[in-house]
Formats: C-alpha cells, structure tokens, sequence
C-alpha cells in the first residue's frame, strides 16, 4: 500500500479510537452516577482538536485533494464538501471543548448538552472519514499516477518525522498513549 494512504488509515484508527474511548468513558460515568475524569476527557479533546487540524486535514486538503482536482472532474462535489468539513471542523471542536468546560464547571446540569455535543462531533467525524476510506482513497488510487503517489509519499513521510523522537509527531504519538493507557481496551 502507498505510504500516504497507510497513513491516513493510521491516523483515522486512532482519531476512531479515541472518539469511541470519549464515548464510551461518558456513558460509563452516566451508568456509575460518578463524575467523568475530566482531566482525561479534556486530553481527548485536545488530541482530537489539535491531531486533525494541525496534521490531519493539512495532508488531506493541501496535499491529496488539489492532486486528485487536477486527474479527475469525478468526485468534485464530495471533495469540495470534504475541504468543507475541515474548514467547519473547527468550529465544532470549540463547540465541544465549551461543551466540556461547561460540564466541568457547572456540573451534571451540563452533562446531557455535552454528550449531545459529543454526539453530535462524533457522528460529524465517523461519517467523514468514512467518506473518505470508501469514495477518495478508492478514487486516488485509479486516477493518480505513478508519479503523483511518489510525490504524495515523500511529503507525507516528510511531514510524519521533520524532528524525529522530540517532533511534533512524536508529541501526538505520546498524548495518544497517555489517552490509551487510561483506556484499557482503547
Ligand atoms: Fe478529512
Ligand atoms: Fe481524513
């Protein structure tokens, strides 16, 4: 498999992962009648802000998409919705993580409204990124060329490692571990 595609699929494993841990880490709370971890739940949320919009979508909407625009007219409108849903991406995690704080801040009257808002981010993201493992990444590979995959790999390996074990990289592999460890089962 070309490196770029293997490391979309990576990286949307662990985006799932950790959308599935917040999930299920709230409805364990609600069943127990005890407060979530919100030191836990703030650092999926962080992950979840800062991996996609500062690497994730980066790599979509400015490296794969312009390629696929420039082989193929097939796809233009999912594509142009996909660029969207970056760009709105942002605005829903902040709608989470006020979510959040309000939870924490003021307590069980908030927690129905963040699990609405959990909800709401998670069925967004499930249904994007399945977007694009079953219409784009099929699509890349009949119409890119020889030439556009070994483009594409360099940059995406190139972006993957610019620091090595102290690159941000490596910071976002450490935060998901944390998320992990207290996630048995994640
Ligand atoms: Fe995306
Ligand atoms: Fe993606």
């Amino acid at each position: 498999m070309h490196a770029c595609l293997r490391i979309i699929r990576d990286e949307h494993a662990s985006l799932t992962s950790v959308l599935r841990a917040l999930l299920a880490h709230l409805e364990s709370s609600r069943h127990d009648g005890t407060p979530p971890d919100f030191a836990l739940l703030r650092t999926m949320v962080f992950y979840l802000d800062e991996f996609p919009e500062k690497r994730h979508h980066a790599k979509e909407s400015g490296l794969l998409f312009p390629k696929l625009r420039a082989r193929t007219p097939l796809s233009r409108e999912l594509i142009d919705r996909l660029d969207d849903d970056h760009a709105l991406g942002e605005r829903r995690i902040r709608d989470l993580e006020h979510a959040l704080l309000a939870f924490e801040v003021l307590g069980d009257a908030r927690r129905a409204a963040f699990t609405r808002e959990a909800d709401r981010y998670a069925g967004f993201y499930f249904e994007h990124m399945s977007l694009e493992e079953r219409q784009v990444l099929p699509l890349a590979e009949k119409v890119l060329t020889p030439r556009d995959w070994s483009d594409l790999d360099d940059a995406f390996l190139a972006n993957r490692d610019p620091f090595g074990a102290r690159g941000p990289e490596a910071l976002y592999e450490a935060l998901y571990e944390r998320i992990a460890a207290a996630m048995p089962g994640l």
